[in-house]
């Protein structure tokens, strides 16, 4: 049986941790080769000794998504390496949490460079080399946060709608040039990653805790998803396996959800 996105060429950021690490791993098993980058090395590496282990095409590259030049010289590298480009998870991200009126300038200004500057670069840079092999499928990971709001996650929010809607824009510029791009959002839900060391404590129930990550989550978890438990990194990388393969073909300015039903409750 044919694998489901096999030789297909994809670019993965922040994939040391969490819905990036496990995406770059179910896209490798799944034919493609991988371009796995963030800013923590030795994950990283340890993730590209993995995946060599286990027989697949990797490299791994150190980047900061909210660097241009970092952007240009990743692109340039995955050129050099493997001549095209196919999918690209716009993965990388930071939840920093906090009423607004506490929120320093600087944190504000450090969440966007991240959540939405990070993917602005990452399409403009990517998209040329992606033209040039006949087209390609971009996901970038926003978060029910993008569509429903929750009080002191607003610099948070912010981002992900931003990221859902700039998602929908470049669908359409490239539907209309003809590029053969797909342009999709992914909105995941509560999933068990480290990034809820920085936003748990203060989500929904306003408290400025942040100290009992484990019991806060858990509690947060039965109240508002109707499913009833969190998701695993592996729930999203399947979501984002589906819209980076051919199976998509017709889906573009999309929003998939995978959120245990807590964005309709
Ligand atoms: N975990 C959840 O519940 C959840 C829910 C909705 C959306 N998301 C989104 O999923 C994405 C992945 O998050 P995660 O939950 O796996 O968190 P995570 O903290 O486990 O992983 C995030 C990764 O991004 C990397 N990163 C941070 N800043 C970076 C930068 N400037 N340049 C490059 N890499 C950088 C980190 O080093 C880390 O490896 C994020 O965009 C996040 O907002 C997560």
């Amino acid at each position: 049986m044919t694998r489901r996105v096999e030789g297909k060429v994809a670019l993965v950021t922040g994939a040391a941790n969490g819905i990036g690490r496990s995406a770059a791993l179910v896209l490798a098993r799944e034919g493609a080769k991988i371009i796995a980058t963030d800013l923590q090395d030795e994950k990283g590496v340890s993730l590209l000794r993995e995946l060599r282990v286990a027989g697949y095409e990797c490299e791994y590259y150190h980047h900061d998504v909210t660097s241009e030049e970092d952007w240009q010289s990743v692109v340039a590298q995955t050129r050099a390496r493997f001549g095209r480009l196919d999918i690209l998870v716009n993965n990388a991200g930071i939840g920093l949490s906090g009423p607004v009126v506490d929120m320093a300038f600087a944190d504000w200004k450090r969440q966007v460079a991240v959540n939405l500057d990070g993917v602005f670069l990452g399409v403009k840079h990517s998209l040329p080399l992606m033209r040039e092999g006949g087209g390609g499928s971009i996901i970038n990971v926003s978060s029910i946060a993008g569509i429903k709001a929750s009080p002191n996650v607003s610099g948070y929010c912010a981002t992900k709608g931003g990221v859902r809607l700039f998602t929908k824009s470049v669908a359409l510029e490239c539907a209309a040039a003809k590029d053969g791009v797909r342009v999709n959002s992914l909105h995941p839900g509560i999933t068990e990653t480290a990034i809820w060391d920085t936003l748990i404590g203060t989500v929904e129930d306003g408290s400025n805790g942040g100290r009992e990550r484990g019991p806060t989550l858990d509690k947060l978890t039965e109240r508002a998803v109707p499913l009833g438990y969190k998701a695993a990194p592996e729930d999203i990388a399947n979501g984002i396996l589906w819209l980076a393969s051919d199976e998509s073909r017709y889906v573009t300015g999309t929003e998939l959800v995978i959120d245990g039903g807590r964005s309709i409750g």
